[in-house]
């Protein structure tokens, strides 16, 4: 694939920004409680995903863009037959390490989330964690998506737009305060150091439901996701963890919030309103 055919989410950018890094190693899937917001976060997409999927268990699974996998690793555990799909070989090693380690298996794909290549009607159910925003065209992305997917399956996009007016922003004072003491830090240790931003999309779920509108759908479930913010001093995505304590500390308060928004509003404490998210869920069942 050349990169000018995909003008965004390009693969050279991706390969780039994983390469080097000391997160790309960290495992966010965690079978107990998780010990930092990004499992912690993880742990509260799985459970939304749950729900959606409700009875749906043991089929086969496909993570488009999987970078690290953590998705596919909580796929893997529920007994699903998982295959981790991304363009980049670097990235597939990165997810055959975690998930050596974790004891999971899979199969593991090198190829275009714009031309999958799997059979028509393959999968029970495809995600995507953070893929989906990395292109100005989305239309093709999820009509692959949907041609590979059985009927009564369901897809599940997590999306991460480029967006100054989520619930971050009344945190980014803290965030800008923690880098100000990690530069400082790096310039000891060389610990911190930003690379390239990635291209987002700034768009809302509005463009990606008409996208669908096309196919023939069964249900739709669309929700803003991931109502706290992110604690971190890292100046890019993904995050850089803080010590250990910190992070334990913080998962423990946003759990409250979570458990707490939940008993006000009925649902999953983790669902928002999409303005107020960090993210938004477009699942849609075939
Ligand atoms: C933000 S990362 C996703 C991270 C992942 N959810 C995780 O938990 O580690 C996006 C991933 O999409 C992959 N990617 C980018 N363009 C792609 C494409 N056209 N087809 C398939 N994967 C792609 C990148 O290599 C990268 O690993």
């Amino acid at each position: 694939m050349g990169d000018d055919a995909y003008k965004r989410g390009s693969v050279k950018e991706f390969n780039l920004n994983w390469k080097d890094r000391e997160e790309r190693l960290y495992n966010h899937w965690a079978a107990a409680a998780p010990k930092n917001q990004i499992q912690f976060a993880f742990k509260n997409h799985w459970e939304v995903f749950q729900e959606i999927l409700g009875l749906l268990t043991g089929g086969h699974f496909l993570e488009v863009g999987c970078g690290r996998g953590t998705l596919s690793s909580f796929f893997a555990d529920a007994g699903f037959s998982t295959t981790m799909l991304d363009t980049s070989m670097e990235v597939l090693k990165v997810a055959q390490n975690i998930f050596h380690h974790n004891g999971h298996r899979a199969d593991y794909v090198q190829g275009d989330a714009n031309n999958l290549p799997f059979k028509d009607e393959r999968f029970d159910v495809i995600g995507s964690i953070g893929l989906l925003e990395h292109f100005e065209d989305v239309g093709p992305l999820l009509a692959e998506q949907w041609r590979i997917l059985k009927p009564g399956g369901w897809l599940l996009n997590y999306i991460v737009p480029e967006r100054p007016d989520n619930c971050q922003r009344w945190f980014n004072w803290v965030n800008a305060l923690l880098k100000l003491f990690a530069a400082a830090w790096s310039k000891k240790s060389g610990a911190v150091v930003a690379k390239e931003p990635i291209y987002r999309n700034d768009f809302d779920s509005s463009v990606y439901v008409k996208a669908l509108e096309p196919m023939s759908i069964k249900q739709i479930f669309v929700s803003g996701m991931y109502p706290v913010p992110m604690v971190s001093h890292s100046p890019e995505f993904p995050f850089t963890l803080l010590p250990s304590t910190l992070e334990r500390i913080l998962v423990s308060i946003f759990g409250a919030v979570v458990r707490i928004r939940g008993t006000f509003t009925g649902r999953n404490g983790w669902l928002c309103d999409e303005g107020w998210g960090q993210a938004f869920l477009v699942a849609v069942q075939k």
